[in-house]
């Protein structure tokens, strides 16, 4: 465990939740990850994506009406990622809510796995944590996975995650993540402080389940089956840090779920709370179904694309037009399958111009032209103020990383 000199400078909160307040779910027996029509595991999400049906086969809730009032008791609004329901599930979320009205806080966990440039996806959750961090004025630990990122990857060598992984921090500061309340975690940098409760929380697991909820086969690598109790080791750090029950709150993409199954399993036997969880859907990709997705960079708007690259791939993006503007007008556009649409509702649109752009492109309206026109306006500022934001973040990785050390300032051998 991090030693006192580590000095970790979160402020202390006064939680205290009782474990066995909590329900087991006993849901990591079976391989819940593949659906007929669409896939969604943490590596690979692809297919058209039916949310509902995914609720059901992971066993997650719906976040529902009754959910939203109970945040916006505490946020005072409730946010469009809430409203537009780009935030659609939970496990155990109302539970936090509770626990937070009696003055026991929780920490708010997330991550990346730095395999490649950071695009609009990631932003997404991200983005809804600030506003978290904000709202509820509480810690966040977010991790690096720089590991598995090698591991699941057999063209990527650690030089090239490096990189990425330090081109990554600096997006991450760029969100504006309060820097007190704010402690990033590079896994292989900063093993010390998640191998103690890995090795517990991997005691826990046998082989026949982390191959039923992640999909291991004969030909996985050894690493690859070790992994997961590194990821999950982030949601029990709170407890050791506070010296008392403290729950995690992790906002992310629901394809990270099967994951905190796991570590929700273990969690009771191991005397912590079990992970909550806020799940979002998925940014689409520019030219399929499935995700946007930093390993297939065609599919992805990159916070480092320069406005005409922007402007470019935009243009070129798939949509849910017809072949001519004459059939257009005729037929009207598919608005559900597009991902210029989904961009624009999930990040710029209000409620009642989304709804208005839904009608007037299924009603041949609407050219799919002047809506890669409206996101093009809309992205290319969003984009260029995260620019600024990053070039300032290089000046501040110390005050983020966990050690309070510059990303490469232990990067010597000793010898010389
Ligand atoms: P990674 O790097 O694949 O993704 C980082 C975060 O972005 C979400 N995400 C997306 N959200 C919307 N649309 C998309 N197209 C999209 N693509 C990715 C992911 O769900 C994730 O929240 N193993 C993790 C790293 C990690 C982590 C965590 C993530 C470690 N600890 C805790 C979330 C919470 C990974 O490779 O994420």
């Amino acid at each position: 465990m991090p030693s006192e000199e580590d000095s970790i400078s979160f402020e202390k909160s006064n939680m205290t939740i009782d474990s066995n307040e909590i329900e087991t779910d006993n849901d990591s027996e079976s391989d819940p990850n593949r659906v007929k029509d669409f896939v969604v595991t943490p590596w690979e999400v692809e297919g058209d994506i039916d949310y509902s049906k995914l609720i059901e086969k992971f066993g997650t809730r719906a976040i529902d009406d009754t959910l939203i009032e109970k945040i916006k008791n505490f946020t005072g609004e409730i946010h469009p990622f809430l409203k537009n329901k780009y935030f659609f599930s939970h496990r155990d979320l109302d539970v936090v809510l509770d626990e937070y009205k009696r003055g026991n806080k929780f920490y708010l966990y997330t991550g990346r796995g730095p395999s490649g440039l950071v695009h609009l996806g990631h932003l997404m959750p991200w983005l809804f944590t600030k506003y978290l961090q904000e709202k509820f004025n509480v810690n966040l630990i977010f991790q690096l996975t720089d590991d598995e990122k090698f591991l699941f990857n057999s063209n990527l060598d650690m030089e090239a995650i490096q990189k990425y992984t330090y081109e990554n921090i600096l997006d991450i500061i760029s969100i504006g993540f309060d820097p007190k309340r704010t402690k990033i975690i590079v896994d292989t940098k900063h093993i010390k402080y998640l191998y103690p409760l890995s090795i517990e929380i991997a005691k826990k697991i046998t082989y026949s389940t982390a191959k039923a909820v992640f999909g291991f086969s004969n030909s996985s690598n050894i690493g690859m089956i070790g992994f997961p109790p590194v990821q999950g080791a982030p949601c029990f750090l709170p407890s050791i840090f506070e010296n008392k029950p403290t729950p995690v709150l992790i906002p992310a993409a629901i394809d990270q779920d099967p994951y905190w199954r796991v570590t929700r399993d273990v969690a009771e036997k191991l005397g912590y709370p079990k992970p909550a969880q806020i799940h979002s859907k998925f940014i689409p990709g520019l030219t399929s179904l499935g995700k946007m997705s930093s390993s297939r960079p065609e599919t992805a708007l990159f916070t480092v694309d320069e406005p005409e690259i922007l402007e470019t791939k935009i243009k070129n993006t798939f949509t849910g037009g017809q072949p001519t503007i004459a059939l257009q007008r005729k037929l009207g556009g598919n608005a559900n399958i597009c991902p210029v649409y989904w961009y624009l509702n999930y990040l710029f649109d209000t409620e009642k111009e989304s709804q208005e752009r839904y009608n007037d492109c299924t009603g041949g309206n609407l050219l799919c032209g002047e809506c890669k026109g409206d996101m093009i306006k809309k992205v290319k500022p969003f984009i260029k103020d995260i620019q600024i934001k990053r070039d300032k973040a290089q000046n501040l990785i110390k005050d983020f990383m966990i050690d309070g050390k510059d990303f490469f300032e232990d990067d010597n051998t000793g010898f010389n």
